[in-house]
């Protein structure tokens, strides 16, 4: 397994597993199919700006997981975003694997906080992140407007 920090070349990938991850999220939200040109074009713009970055795991040069990082402008901390591995390579650690190398990235940049948002009906998610030693810190409340 290879951990890398993306270029422009894994664009199209990264652009699936947000696909795929759009859809998982989907299935409780609702709402329009994600389109992978439209993803594209996002990966895109977010690969320009010089505070964000995509990191991807490979096997055998296919693309199996993927996560965004945005550093925050003026402080120690960062948040991580669009974490996706797919499907046939859950539960084996490559998130586990991609976090570190994440952090490792931070360490280089005294970044000393790293967090992330997760709803609470998605059952993976919930279960990953306290494993990795992340703790809720915030709760944010929402209410559905009914006209
Ligand atoms: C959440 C997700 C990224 C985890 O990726 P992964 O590569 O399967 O995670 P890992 O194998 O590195 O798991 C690390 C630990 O998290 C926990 N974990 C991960 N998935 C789990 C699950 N489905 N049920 C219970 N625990 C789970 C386990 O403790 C696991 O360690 P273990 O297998 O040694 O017990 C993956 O399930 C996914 O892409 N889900 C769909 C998209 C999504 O929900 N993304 C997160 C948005 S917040």
């Amino acid at each position: 397994m290879k951990i890398e920090v993306a270029t422009k070349q894994d664009i199209p990938s990264i652009a699936e597993c947000w696909v795929g991850l759009r859809l998982h999220q989907r299935e409780r939200q609702g709402g329009q199919r994600p389109s992978l040109r439209g993803m594209m074009r996002q990966v895109e713009r977010n690969m320009e700006k010089p505070h964000c970055f995509y990191f991807v795991a490979k096997e055998l040069d296919q693309m199996v997981a993927a996560a965004f990082v945005r550093l925050r402008s003026g402080g120690r901390s960062a948040h991580l975003a669009r974490a996706y591995t797919v499907p046939s390579h859950r539960r084996k650690g490559v998130m586990r694997m991609l976090e570190q190398a994440i952090i490792e990235f931070l360490r280089q940049r005294r970044i000393t906080t790293l967090d992330l948002t997760v709803v609470p009906y998605n059952r993976e998610g919930m279960a990953t992140w306290p494993t990795l030693g992340y703790k809720p810190t915030k709760i944010v409340m929402t209410k559905e407007l009914v006209y």
